[in-house]
C-alpha cells in the first residue's frame, strides 16, 4: 500500500539551543507585528464574485488571547448572496475532480513543503490569535503537514484498488472549531481535496488567523481558489450557504453537538461528518505507576487550558488512590505548580481561555455540588479576564453536574470508584466517547478495560490529547461522532469523502 511510506513529520526538538534562539526571536517578531497592525482577511470566493465583500456587514474583530486589547485580526465576512453564487458557480466546475490523482497528490505535497517552511509563522500565529503555547501550537503544525502527506497516499490506494471505483462527491464544506484552528482546517480541507472535491472552509471566527495562512500555503501551492474558497462569515449565513444549501454535497464539522443535532434538524439528507463533543475520563487503579499517572492525567486535563474534545475532565480513582493523603497531596503540588500565564511566555502551561466561561463552564468552576469540595479551587489570575490557575473538584458523584457535563476548561473532577468494572459504567454513563484513558500496569486489567470502555480513542499509560495520524486516526462514539464513523487520519477517512463504484457512497 502507498499509505505504508507514510512517516510522521517530527516536532521541533526544543532541547536544540539554535531552534530555542529561534522560537524566542520569533516571538519578539510576532509580539511587535501584533503591536502594530491587525491582519485583515477578506473571503477568497470563486467565479464572477471573487470577493464577498458587503461594506455594510460590520468587521469581526480577532483578539490576542493573552493580551485581549491588541487586535490580531479585521475580518471581512462574506454576505450570504456571494457565497451562494460562488458555491454555485463551482458545482459543476471539474478542473480539480478532472486534475490526475497524482498531479493532486503533488500539489498536496507541496502544500506540505510550505507549512514546513512557514512553521515558525504558524506557530506566531496560534500563540496570537488562540492563546496557545509553543509547546501546544508546534505539534499542530507537525499534524497539519501529516495531512497534507497522508490523505492523497490513501486515496491513491483506493483508487487503484481494481475491484471498486472512487469518485469525488462535490462540493464538501469545512466548518473548523477554535481550538485547534490550524491542524483540523487542514485536516477536513486536504482530506476534501485528495478525493477530488472542491471545498468551501468556514473558519471559526475567534481564532481565524491560523486557517488563513493555512489557505494561503495551498493557494501558494497551487490549489484554484475553485477548489478552495474561504468564507468568512455569520453563522446564520454559514447555515445557509453551507447546510441547508443543497449544492453542498458534504459538510465536515467539528464543533459542539448540539450543532451537529441543528445541521442534521435543518437539512435531514446531510452527509454529515462530524466530531463533537466528550466528557473524558482516565481511570487510575492501585496497580498504576502513580506519579506518571499524575503527570499524564494533568498534561491531558490542562494542556490549551482543557479547551479540547479530547482533554481529560474526569478522574476516576480506585479507592485506595482516592483515600491516600500522600497521592493527594502530590497530585494538588503538581496543579499548584503549573503556571498560568501568558501564551508568549515559554514557561507558561496554562493559558487564558479564548473566550470568557459559559454559563457551564462558570458553574463548574465556582461552585460545589454536597459532598464535593475542592482539593484545589480554580482562580482568577489578574490582569486577563480569562485567565485561571486550574482546579481539581474531589468526591464527585456519579450523575452530578461535574460527572456529566462537558465544561472545556480548566477544572478536573475527581470520583472514587471500587471495581474496575464500576468505573467503565462511570464512564459509560456520560454518553459520550471521545476518548478514554486508563493507568494501570496490570495487563488482565489493560484487557478488560480495553475490551468494555466506550470511546473512539483509547489510551493507556499516557495522556489522552495529542493524537498523531496514522498511528492514532481520531474520532469518536456515541454523543461524540455523526457520520460514517470513519476516523480522521486513519487509511479510510477519504472513503467518507468518495462516492464508491456504483455512485452510492460508502456509509
Ligand atoms: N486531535 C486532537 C487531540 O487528539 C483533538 O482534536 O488532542
Amino acid at each position: 500500500a502507498h499509505w505504508t511510506q507514510f512517516v510522521n513529520e517530527p516536532d521541533t526538538d526544543w532541547s536544540s539551543p539554535v531552534n530555542s534562539r529561534w522560537i524566542a526571536e520569533l516571538l519578539k517578531d510576532w509580539k511587535k507585528r501584533c503591536n502594530k497592525r491587525a491582519v485583515e482577511i477578506q473571503p477568497v470566493l470563486a467565479g464572477e464574485t471573487t470577493s464577498g465583500n458587503d461594506e455594510t456587514l460590520p468587521i469581526m474583530k480577532s483578539y490576542d488571547v493573552s493580551r485581549p486589547e491588541k487586535v490580531v485580526c479585521r475580518i471581512q465576512p462574506t454576505a450570504l448572496e456571494p457565497l451562494m453564487k460562488s458555491i454555485k458557480h463551482v458545482v459543476d466546475w471539474r478542473g480539480w475532480a478532472d486534475t490526475p490523482l497524482e498531479q493532486r497528490h503533488e500539489i498536496l505535497r507541496g502544500v506540505a513543503q510550505k507549512l514546513r517552511e512557514r512553521r515558525g509563522d504558524l506557530i506566531g500565529s496560534m500563540v496570537a490569535d488562540a492563546g496557545k503555547t509553543v509547546a501546544q501550537a508546534d505539534p499542530e503544525v507537525s499534524e497539519a503537514i501529516d495531512f497534507c502527506e497522508f490523505y492523497p497516499l490513501t486515496m491513491r490506494d483506493w483508487a487503484n484498488r481494481p475491484e471498486i471505483e472512487v469518485q469525488e462527491r462535490g462540493v464538501v464544506a469545512v466548518i473548523t472549531p477554535w481550538n485547534f484552528p490550524m491542524a483540523i482546517a487542514c485536516g477536513g480541507v486536504a482530506a476534501a481535496l485528495a478525493a477530488g472535491n472542491c471545498v468551501v472552509l468556514k473558519p471559526c471566527n475567534e481564532t481565524m488567523l491560523p486557517a488563513w495562512l493555512v489557505c494561503q500555503a495551498f493557494w501558494d501551492a497551487g490549489v484554484p481558489v475553485e477548489a478552495l474558497q474561504f468564507a468568512p462569515c455569520a453563522d446564520e449565513v454559514a447555515e445557509q450557504a453551507l447546510v441547508v444549501n443543497p449544492d453542498i454535497d458534504t459538510v465536515i464539522l467539528t464543533g459542539g453537538t448540539a450543532t451537529a443535532k441543528r445541521m442534521l434538524t435543518v437539512r435531514p439528507d446531510l452527509h454529515l461528518l462530524a466530531e463533537t463533543g466528550g466528557k473524558n475520563a482516565t481511570i487510575v487503579t492501585a496497580l498504576a505507576d502513580r506519579d506518571l499517572a499524575i503527570k499524564h492525567a494533568l498534561q491531558s486535563a490542562f494542556g490549551h487550558s482543557g479547551q479540547k474534545c479530547s482533554a481529560t475532565s474526569l478522574l476516576l480513582l480506585e479507592n485506595e488512590l482516592f483515600d491516600d493523603e500522600t497521592f493527594q497531596k502530590i497530585l494538588a503540588d503538581a496543579v499548584r505548580s503549573l503556571h498560568a500565564g501568558s501564551a508568549w511566555d515559554l514557561h507558561t502551561a496554562v493559558t487564558p481561555l479564548v473566550s470568557p466561561p459559559n454559563d457551564e463552564l462558570t458553574r463548574g468552576m465556582r461552585e460545589v455540588d454536597d459532598d464535593e469540595y475542592w482539593l484545589v479551587m480554580p482562580e482568577h489570575v489578574d490582569g486577563n479576564p480569562t485567565l485561571y490557575r486550574p482546579g481539581v473538584k474531589w468526591n464527585v458523584k456519579p450523575g452530578s453536574f461535574s460527572h456529566t457535563t462537558e465544561l472545556f476548561g480548566p477544572v478536573l473532577s475527581v470520583m472514587r470508584f471500587g471495581r474496575l468494572e464500576e468505573a467503565i459504567e462511570i464512564v459509560r454513563s456520560t454518553g459520550y466517547g471521545l476518548t478514554s484513558g486508563l493507568e494501570s500496569l496490570d495487563d488482565r486489567e489493560i484487557e478488560m478495560w480495553r475490551e468494555s470502555i466506550p470511546a473512539g480513542n483509547l489510551y493507556i499509560n499516557r495522556p489522552t490529547t495529542g493524537a498523531i495520524v496514522l498511528r492514532q486516526p481520531f474520532g469518536g462514539v456515541g454523543l461524540s461522532a455523526y457520520g460514517p464513523g470513519l476516523k480522521a487520519g486513519g487509511p479510510h477517512y477519504v472513503l467518507a469523502l468518495s462516492r464508491i463504484s456504483n455512485g452510492q457512497p460508502l456509509a
